[in-house]
């Protein structure tokens, strides 16, 4: 029988050893930044002018709260502050600044009515598959869109789920976005949502929409060699959970032959080493009319 997969809601209630998905969080974090050559805010928010309060949904330990806090310039006057929500309340560091605060909070549960337009800037980067189907993602996002400012913005950093270079060139990162695609789909989350997020956020109204993709470069293509393989091991925790939970779906959803899921670990290490690989973000942002 399969366990969870890795990143559904499940999964992240039943991390036990927290440091070591941070360590993985961590290492995609500064993957993701490096790859948008270092911007962590799409929306064009003026930091310099006004406190400013931002809402970081899935923020595990804080670190896009943490890292973006240092690089703002200070208003005039009071202080930019910032709530991160989590379903695992393990991942919270165990002392923080005034400035953030940590909710427990389930993306699939009602939010606290007083958040109601409340929040200059909502950002959720890679959450919404937590919320499964494709419409259910969908009302997630507008349910945020609600705890945005009227002239505030909402951001989203989701991933395509597919291998952006050929088959010959990634055979095995193919393989690994196969699994991630099936196991989902079994467990009825929809994977391939991200392409559809910036019509989500036109269709309900908001304006200055825009989209910018990045992509996250994996062992031999990153050019920092520390990031690159650090890159290697935080891919390859994500693709040996969902290999195994691969490997307990029936006959007619498996994505690979079970040899092919018994090697997918040690084949995409050495490609990764080798070759390297991309992988697809995509960041999509938004503002409320005033
Ligand atoms: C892939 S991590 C992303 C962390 C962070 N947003 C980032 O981009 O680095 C997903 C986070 O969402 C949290 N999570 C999973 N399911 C959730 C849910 N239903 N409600 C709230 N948070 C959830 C996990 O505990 C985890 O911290």
């Amino acid at each position: 029988m399969a366990g969870p997969a890795i990143s559904s809601p499940e999964w992240y209630l039943k991390v036990k050893d927290a440091s070591s998905d941070i360590d993985r969080l961590t290492i995609y974090h500064f993957g993701f930044k490096q790859a948008a050559n270092g911007t962590l805010i799409f929306a064009p928010l003026d930091f310099s002018t006004a406190p400013r309060a931002v809402l970081d949904i899935g923020t595990a330990d804080g670190l896009w709260m943490r890292d973006v806090q240092s690089s703002l310039p200070s208003p005039p006057h009071g202080t930019h502050t910032f709530i991160g929500t989590d379903i695992n309340e393990s991942f919270f560091p165990a002392s923080s600044p005034s400035t953030i605060r940590y909710i427990k909070q389930d993306i699939r549960e009602p939010l606290p009515p007083s958040w109601q337009a409340s929040f200059d800037l909502v950002n959720l980067r890679m959450i919404l598959i937590a919320a499964g189907s494709g419409s259910a993602q969908r009302t997630v996002v507008n349910e945020h869109i609600k705890l945005v400012k009227p002239g505030g913005w909402i951001q989203i950093g989701d991933c395509d789920r597919i291998c952006p270079t050929p088959v010959e060139e990634n055979p095995r990162y193919h393989d690994m976005f196969a699994c991630i695609r099936a196991v989902c789909h079994s467990s009825g989350a929809d994977p391939l949502e991200a392409p559809n997020m910036k019509k989500w956020l036109e269709e309900a109204g908001l304006l200055d929409v825009q989209e910018r993709t990045a992509m996250r470069a994996v062992g031999k293509r990153n050019l920092d060699e520390d990031l690159g393989s650090k890159g290697i091991e935080a891919d390859l925790i994500i693709a040996r959970g969902f290999a195994d939970a691969a490997k307990g779906l029936g006959p007619s959803v498996k994505p690979l032959p079970e040899e092919t899921l018994d090697t997918l670990v040690v084949d995409l290490e050495k490609e990764l080493s080798e070759i390297g690989a991309y992988f697809p973000m995509r960041f999509i942002w938004g503002r409320k009319p005033s």
